[in-house]
């Protein structure tokens, strides 16, 4: 075949497909508007690498005000604060159409205007079985020095489980104080509230019952203390033992309101996790009432108006969301004993703080100023002191006589002025003689400190006491 007509047809295929190619008009530029919102919605979509920050445009004292970031905040999701000298971060605490409020967690640097702020996302604890025995920051980071801890794969919080899937409360334990043993036993799950005047003794109390070998995993949280006494707390009074099994959440008084608001969450988080892998586990707030001022302290920053004593009314839903994720798990799962310290300023019982959670959970121990100034320490005042679930903790015997003992030193404290008048003659009212020979007996009997150790059974060792006394 001759190489021209090899080569015509092709020539003309060509021809053909330039033309209709020429035919077809060019794509057309593409429209920036598109562009535009496609590029928005790259940088919003979860985990984009460019991410749109916002900037500070107000600096208050424990407050700063970030425009910007309204449509991308949700509330408690962590920021971060950048500049030359580093990043900082903060919390969001409230969100307004134009405005976010951010309450930083530290009290480093100063934020200034115009400063870049990111969104992190929220704050995950994912707690893991070698927390126990450590000391973290309300962010879940070890402060003890004795390395990094393990975070994760913790799985999400089970949250507050429902009322009708939760266990009943109803399994009794000892703790081991004796008179919290005798007067207001508790139950695995139960909610108790330790209430007193600064220095009457609730911390100590508060480590004595974490002593109590009935629990697989003690969770401390420690908020608003003085960072003295925290070594303290922690090495002497909860001691080596107790602490290989307890996870400690720390917000000493001088971190910012969110570091210390922070704790209790962390700390319940903990627990959840404890809890949710079947282990009894007991939480200690030390202080609630010192968490209401961190609440009153951020709520109020943010704008929320006051309402009782300088207390926002988030303050009173807060605590209750809090405490009611302590208590028994649903199905199989363990408990979460909750013991709490509720500090009542000037031994005032009716502060508002004090009234909410007496509200909230089940029971309280009342701790006397009188009763320690006597040297009757732990100071817990019997007759105003309750357990509600005494009923199903006392075995019949041991609820008949509580009850009794009670009674006898219901006679012997409301009979004292008159005693100390020299008004009393023995022989008229055999049951008030009856008490005023006991008691003094029965409260020397109830003294304990943190060094006498657990009391297996408070009921023999008062009966004990009492024969060595009369005999
Ligand atoms: N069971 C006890 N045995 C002996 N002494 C005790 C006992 N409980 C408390 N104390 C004494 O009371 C003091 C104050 O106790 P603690 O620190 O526990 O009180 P607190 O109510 O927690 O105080 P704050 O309100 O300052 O936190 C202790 O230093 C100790 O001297
Ligand atoms: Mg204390």
């Amino acid at each position: 075949m001759p190489p021209a007509a090899a080569t015509k047809p092709d020539r003309r295929a060509m021809d053909k497909a330039a033309k209709a190619a020429a035919a077809v008009p060019p794509p057309p530029p593409p429209d920036p508007l598109k562009l535009l919102e496609q590029a928005w919605f790259d940088i919003r979509r979860p985990g984009a690498l460019l991410r749109r920050g916002g900037r500070v445009c107000e600096v208050m004292a424990s407050h700063i005000t970030v425009r910007g970031l309204s449509e991308q905040a949700r509330l408690g999701d962590l920021v971060e604060l950048r500049s030359a000298r580093g990043a900082r971060t903060g919390e969001v605490v409230r969100i307004a159409p134009d405005t976010v409020i951010v309450a930083p967690y530290d009290r480093g640097e100063d934020a200034f205007i115009n400063q870049e702020v990111f969104i992190r996302g929220p704050l995950t604890i994912e707690p893991q079985d070698g927390w126990r025995g450590r000391v973290l920051n309300a962010t879940g980071r070890p402060i003890d020095g004795k390395g990094p801890v393990h975070n994760g794969p913790g799985g999400d919080a089970a949250g507050i489980p429902s009322p009708l899937a939760r266990q009943r409360v109803e399994t009794a334990f000892r703790t081991g104080v004796r008179v919290i043993d005798i007067f207001t036993p508790l139950c695995y799950g139960q909610r108790m509230g330790v209430f007193a005047g600064s220095g009457v003794g609730k911390s100590t109390l508060l480590a004595m019952l974490a002593a109590a070998d009935a629990f697989d995993t003690v969770v401390v949280a420690l908020v608003g203390e003085r960072g003295r006494e925290v070594r303290e707390f922690l090495e002497d009074t909860i001691g080596v033992k107790t602490m290989a099994k307890t996870v400690a959440v720390v917000a000493t008084s001088d971190e910012s309101a969110m570091m210390r608001r922070r704790a209790s969450d962390t700390a319940m988080r903990v627990a959840e996790y404890f809890r949710d892998k079947g282990d009894r586990v007991l939480l200690i707030v030390d202080s609630i009432t010192r968490l209401a001022h961190a609440l009153r302290e951020v709520a109020t920053g943010s704008g929320e108006p006051p309402v009782a004593r300088g207390y926002p009314a988030s303050v009173f839903t807060d605590l209750p969301r809090l405490l009611e994720r302590a208590g028994p798990g649903a199905g199989g799962a363990g408990s979460i004993t909750a013991l709490l310290s509720v500090l009542i300023d000037g031994d005032d019982h009716n502060d508002p703080v004090a009234d909410s959670v007496r509200g909230i959970i089940d029971g309280h121990i009342v701790l006397d100023r009188a009763i320690g100034e006597q040297g009757r320490f732990p100071a817990v005042n019997p007759l105003a002191s309750i357990s509600r679930l005494a009923n199903r903790a006392w075995r019949d015997d041991e609820r008949i006589l509580a009850t009794k003992l009670k009674s006898m030193i219901s006679r012997f404290e409301d009979t004292r002025d008159i005693r100390l008048l020299g008004a009393y003659q023995p022989g008229a009212d055999p049951e008030l003689d009856h008490a005023v020979r006991q008691v003094p007996s029965i409260y020397e009997a109830l003294i304990q400190s943190p060094a006498d150790g657990p009391s297996a059974d408070p009921f023999a060792d008062l009966a004990k006491h009492l024969r060595g006394k009369n005999a």
